[in-house]
């Protein structure tokens, strides 16, 4: 666990330009030694960060990149969860869900990583971290709601992050896989992991995991994940990520306040226009169980509908689906 670090953030502020940076001139500017820059170069090239150094040019950052800036993300709020809300940023975290875990769910924390060195999917997945190019973020928050009125939450969630991409990248092609893989071109760009706490007399816990694909493009994420994409494998350009993150945060305030007010009934229609599943063959497995039919989308709770080939609906409150391909 490694709490963010000025001088690394100022260190990658200086390389973003994609210029060559000697060592003794980064140092005077960041008041510390060559060697300490030296260090710091090292400890990014051990994260994985591409920084070629060359004897007499010195260091030059292959690709840009910009690292959070907590006062930014703060400021940019809402009034009431500047209020009530506390912000960690990492630089180096085993996952921002286990983290707010070991704080034993203390709610109305937000936690923000560089890099996971455990991020974790759903099913025990395991989620490719990078260091700087995409989001890892995780809100602990208590729900005056019983955990089974819940079952829309993690869709209602996966709209939010869809229409923070969107603002971003206005494209035709994002969708949701049920419940909620955030998909562009069919390929996946966001994931979510919710994970509760044992809930008392209608009251819960909750620890929301983002990961958003943001600036990533290398090459090894295709070992971790077969089908995924970026927003910058898409657009072709570099995103802000202070920007994105402020917007993903106030989206995410503003889907969850009006999911606690109405529920999911109100989202069912927007979620109609983005349901990857709609009218397709699928299979869901839930548990050991596994089960083929057509996807008839999703009730006004949130569950899965699905019509089975003797014509029978079954509903699912939760599971993992795919699309059945005929070759
Ligand atoms: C999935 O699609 O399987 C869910 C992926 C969730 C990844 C995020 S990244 C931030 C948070 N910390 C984790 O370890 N996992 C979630």
């Amino acid at each position: 666990m490694k709490k963010q670090n000025e001088n690394l953030n100022k260190l990658i502020n200086l390389l973003s330009d994609g210029k060559f940076h000697d060592g003794s001139t980064m140092g005077a500017a960041l008041g510390i030694t060559r060697s300490a820059i030296w260090k710091i170069v090292k400890r990014l090239q051990d994260y994985g960060v591409n920084i070629t150094s060359d004897l007499t040019k010195g260091y030059r950052l292959e690709q840009p990149m910009t690292l959070y800036d907590k006062h930014k993300i703060y400021n940019a709020l809402p009034i009431s969860e500047k209020k009530s809300y506390e912000l960690d940023v990492f630089e180096s975290l085993n996952s921002t869900n286990d983290y707010l875990k070991t704080l034993r769910f203390k709610t109305n924390k937000i936690c923000l990583a560089e890099l996971q060195t455990q991020g974790k999917g759903r099913f025990s997945r395991t989620w490719y971290s990078p260091f700087g190019d995409n989001i890892y973020l995780s809100i602990s928050m208590s729900f005056n709601q019983d955990i089974s009125e819940l079952s829309g939450l993690s869709l209602v969630i996966s709209l939010a992050v869809l229409n923070t991409i969107e603002q971003f990248y206005a494209s035709k092609n994002l969708s949701i896989k049920w419940p909620n893989d955030v998909l562009l071109n069919g390929k996946k760009i966001a994931g979510i992991l919710i994970e509760g706490d044992s809930e008392v007399h209608g009251c819960c816990k909750l620890i929301i995991g983002i990961g958003l694909n943001v600036n990533m493009t290398d090459k090894k994420a295709n070992q971790h994940a077969n089908h995924w994409t970026s927003i910058k494998l898409a657009t072709k350009k570099n995103i802000d990520k202070n920007q994105i993150t402020a917007s993903l945060l106030n989206n995410l305030f503003k889907y969850i306040k009006k999911f606690q007010d109405t529920g999911f009934g109100y989202f069912q229609s927007e979620w109609k226009k983005y349901d990857y599943l709609y009218g397709q063959e699928i299979t869901i497995t839930n548990g050991k169980k596994r089960t083929h039919g057509i996807c008839r989308g999703v009730n006004n709770q949130g569950y899965l509908q699905v019509e089975k080939s003797d014509g029978t609906n079954v509903q699912y409150l939760s599971g993992d689906t795919s699309l059945n391909h005929h070759s």
